[in-house]
């Protein structure tokens, strides 16, 4: 069972201006206004999940004429109907038509057209309310899916760009000005653990929304004796959904899954931040490969980072879809209302956006071209190694507030000659302090100072390269 890849198809509007039968006109007396018909319908939208739609009635069909309600002919024609069905769906030769208002009504409706009196016999013990809530949960189960395979895609492109520069040295930064060297791989291996944060809430979620509403009918449950197992299990449910009035009316399921997209896009959003940073002349840290960039129409010399940019820039979306989906449910009572239509849209729109953005990421993040002398040059710049000085002259006695004290004053003298600490001779380094011995220029190396913090966790080449073997077994794991 997939999503539906083509935009959805335009409904047919009506020529009159108040409407025919419709599939609840029983009690009405006069028809719907055409304005209002438009307005309340969902077809436009909700016509994505019409795969989910013709699965769920599949399931349910056939859990009825397990309990005796439909008989064996019956369930044949519905079965067969919605197989026809499907096909004008999928080949996009079905006609949307906004008088049936949603994806439910207008596929019932082709089912009666084509089946007669089985198909008015497929919505016993059923309810749109248990039926919409059950194929927004298996639309976007599918959905979570696929933003997981981009995702461990995306994690395994970490982990191999990480084993690749466990030894590269870059400056590590604090408020965006030089702190410490750290190596790359160590950098790259802090996006990981983010994005593995993300995998996990991703799978969370997607262990509570694999629940079953079916069967909850409108609210109160349903007096036919139905067999809830039966469709759960047709349907790849983990389990169903406790309360019939829960069931058809919280849509927490979509606010967690908004929620989860939100923070993995601001995940991707810094990670975009550095990579566009590091693509400028400024920081030449990085090049991006032509195809993951554009051009300028003026400007010939320019290469801009268009996607990281552009995902930086769709976190926005990402965050007003779960505003919007919060802002949806929070004062509704108990049990369906219309208001959760409005669920529909900003979800959609986050589960593309998420999967669109981790697609572009897996793609572009093993083309990444590291320049490692640029990278190293920079973090030679900036006093990086100033805090291993300062350690160094603990090691030799002195308090560690002390210690600060006669860096300090050397990278002051540094900044007035323009010399970093490890540029500097020896007789003028041990003019800050009697404590500093010839061996203090082993610290203030690159790799002197990445290699000393090699525990669990540090930035050392040995830590890295422990830290993305962990790590691969742990994303197996999962
Ligand atoms: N289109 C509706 C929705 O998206 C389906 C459920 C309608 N139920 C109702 N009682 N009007 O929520």
């Amino acid at each position: 069972m997939s999503d539906r890849s083509d935009p959805p198809k335009e409904p047919s509007a009506a020529p009159s201006a108040t409407t025919g039968a419709k599939l609840w006109g029983g009690r009405f007396e006069e028809s719907t206004d055409r304005f209002v018909e438009a307005f309340t319908a969902s077809v436009g939208f909700d016509q994505r999940m019409a795969l989910q739609d013709i699965a769920g009635s599949r399931a349910h069909a056939a859990m009825l004429q397990g309990c005796g309600v439909l008989s064996g002919e019956d369930l044949a024609a519905i079965e067969e109907g919605l197989t026809a069905i499907e096909a004008d769906i999928v080949a996009g030769r079905f006609e949307w038509s906004v008088e049936l208002e949603d994806v439910h009504m207008n596929i019932e409706a082709a089912l009666t057209a084509r089946i007669g009196d089985a198909g008015k016999r497929l919505h016993t013990g059923r309810s749109r309310n248990d039926q919409v809530a059950t194929d927004l949960r298996l639309w976007l189960r599918q959905a979570s899916d696929q933003a997981e395979t981009e995702l461990r895609r995306l994690l395994e492109g970490c982990l191999d760009l990480a084993a690749q520069h466990t030894d590269t040295i870059m400056p590590g930064f604090t408020h965006l000005q030089t702190a410490q060297p750290v190596t790359f791989g160590h950098h790259v291996m802090a996006w990981f653990e983010m994005l593995l944060r993300d995998l996990e809430r991703l799978r969370d979620g997607r262990a509570r929304l694999n629940r079953m509403p079916l069967g909850a009918a409108a609210l109160a449950g349903t007096s036919y004796p139905i067999d809830r197992e039966v469709t759960r299990d047709l349907l790849g449910f983990n389990a169903i959904c406790e309360n019939s009035l829960d069931a058809v009316s919280d849509r927490d399921f979509a606010i967690e899954f908004a929620s989860t997209t939100a923070l993995c896009l601001m995940h991707l959003s810094r990670i975009s931040e550095e990579l566009v940073l590091w693509t400028s002349a400024q920081f030449d840290f990085i090049r991006l490969p032509d195809r993951f960039c554009t051009g300028s129409s003026i400007m010939p010399q320019k290469k801009n980072p268009d996607v990281p940019e552009l995902v930086r820039g769709k976190s926005g979306r990402a965050n007003g879809n779960l505003v919007a989906l919060l802002t949806l449910m929070k004062g509704q009572p108990l049990a369906y209302n219309k208001d959760n239509q409005e669920d529909k849209e900003p979800l959609f729109d986050s589960a593309d956006t998420l999967i669109g953005c981790l697609r572009a990421f897996a793609d572009m993040l093993p083309a990444i071209d590291p320049r490692v002398e640029v990278m190293r040059d920079a973090a030679l710049k900036g006093f990086s190694t100033a805090t291993d000085l300062a350690d160094y002259l603990v090691g030799q006695g002195l308090a560690f507030r002390d210690a600060h004290e006669v860096v300090g004053r050397a990278v002051r003298h540094g900044v007035e000659c323009g010399l970093d600490l490890a540029e500097m001779d020896y007789d003028t380094l041990s003019a800050f302090s009697p404590a500093i011995g010839e061996d203090v220029f082993e610290v203030l190396t690159l790799e002197g100072s990445v290699a000393s913090r090699s525990h669990p966790g540090g930035t050392a080449p040995a830590a890295v390269q422990v830290a993305v073997e962990n790590a691969r077994q742990r994303l197996q794991a999962m």
